[in-house]
């Protein structure tokens, strides 16, 4: 971590963490970030639904929900982006304070419940985008939605002529009924309708599911039986947990969803289990905060991994970090490519 880094960060550490994170992407904006690009080698160079990354290292949902810091973000060293949730309508979310950090165990706690300027705000951002770098959204529903399905139909319709891929987001524990949207009648008519909207654009690009840490195993058998049915391009695991087990900090009781460190183990075991019920691709998320824990993801079955939280505690420069000390692993145990680890270290999990 640079200097002027460390120093940042302990100041917005000091500050109430959504107004930190508000001024963590103006300053981004201002050109205070990395700025050396996606890292790349022909080992992390990484093939994913048709789409082509120069690292596996992706920033997750809801760091830029309104798209507005897409240009600094993609010189960061992500080897792609997904921003949003983006809901049909703009709406508020729930009231603050609603993030909370959870410092001794490297996590945090939020129940923002899908606050953004909506669709035409951010396809209007997305139209702007970078070149080259690839870029995803994450579709939400709206609070007061009398269809919550439709909504994503309708985000994607809207939005996906900007992006590269899209993912329906069933699985935020913050809007309330969202998560009864993974059974599997529910899920199998939600993705249906999202495929046909897909279908109807001009570039049908990848769709995702991203799932809930918090699922039996029979309803992860579920979810890979519809997801396998539906031909969606892959599945993310996952979102944050509603477990609190084993915490520190003082904010551990709020409501919400729960991210960082502790989830690490949880939404690993879950990818495991996940990659032996389906040949689709998984984007592995839940406590990534390190080259070591990318690479656990990796050879647990995720072809590609997304952070969130540790960028909090370790600043953008862990990114470049990551991407670096992934290729190093991958050399060390004689991997060629991503591609080759990804799955090798499955049965430690399962
Ligand atoms: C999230 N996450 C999230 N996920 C999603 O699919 N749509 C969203 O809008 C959001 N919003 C959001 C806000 C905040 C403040 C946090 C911390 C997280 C979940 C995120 O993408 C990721 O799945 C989890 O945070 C787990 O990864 P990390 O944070 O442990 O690396």
């Amino acid at each position: 971590m640079k200097a002027l880094e460390r120093v940042g960060l302990t100041a917005l550490r000091r500050i109430d963490p959504e107004t930190a994170h508000g001024l963590a992407l103006k300053a981004l904006n201002a050109g205070l970030g990395p700025r050396g690009g996606a890292v790349t080698s022909d080992r992390l160079r990484t093939h994913l639904a048709g789409m082509e990354l120069p690292n596996p290292v992706g920033l997750a949902a809801g760091f830029d929900k309104n798209a507005t810091a897409l240009h600094a973000l993609a010189k960061t060293g992500f080897g792609f982006l997904e921003v949003g949730a983006a809901t049909p309508r703009p709406q508020p979310g729930n009231p603050k304070p609603r993030l909370f950090r959870l410092s001794q165990d490297g996590a945090a706690i939020n129940r923002f419940g899908f606050n953004n300027d909506g669709m035409e705000a951010i396809a209007e951002r997305l139209a702007k985008r970078p070149k080259g770098t690839v870029i995803g959204l994450n579709l939400g529903a709206n609070k007061d939605s009398t269809d919550k399905a439709q909504d994503f139909a309708t985000v994607l319709a809207r939005c996906g002529a900007e992006v590269d891929f899209a993912t329906v987001n069933v699985s935020s524990p913050n809007t309330e009924k969202l998560r009864d949207l993974q059974g599997k009648a529910a899920l199998a008519a939600l993705l249906d309708g999202v495929m046909q909207a897909r279908a109807a654009l001009t570039n049908p690009i990848p769709v995702f599911l991203k799932i809930a840490p918090d699922l039996t195993v029979d309803e992860i058998a579920e979810v890979a039986e519809v997801a396998n049915a539906a031909r969606i391009a892959g599945i993310i695991a996952t979102n944050t947990t509603l477990d609190r087990d084993g915490l520190h900090g003082p904010h551990r009781a709020e409501a919400g969803g729960l991210s960082g460190q502790p989830l690490f183990e949880k939404s690993t075991r879950v990818l495991a289990q996940l990659s032996t019920l389906t040949d689709l691709p998984i984007i592995g998320v839940g406590g990534v905060g390190s080259a070591e824990q990318a690479y656990q993801k990796i050879r647990a079955g995720a072809s590609a991994v997304q952070l969130y939280t540790a960028l909090v505690y370790s600043g953008l420069s862990l990114v470049g970090n990551i991407a670096k000390g992934l290729d190093q692993l991958l050399a060390r145990d004689g991997f060629a490519n991503v591609a080759e680890a990804v799955r090798s270290g499955r049965s430690d999990w399962l």
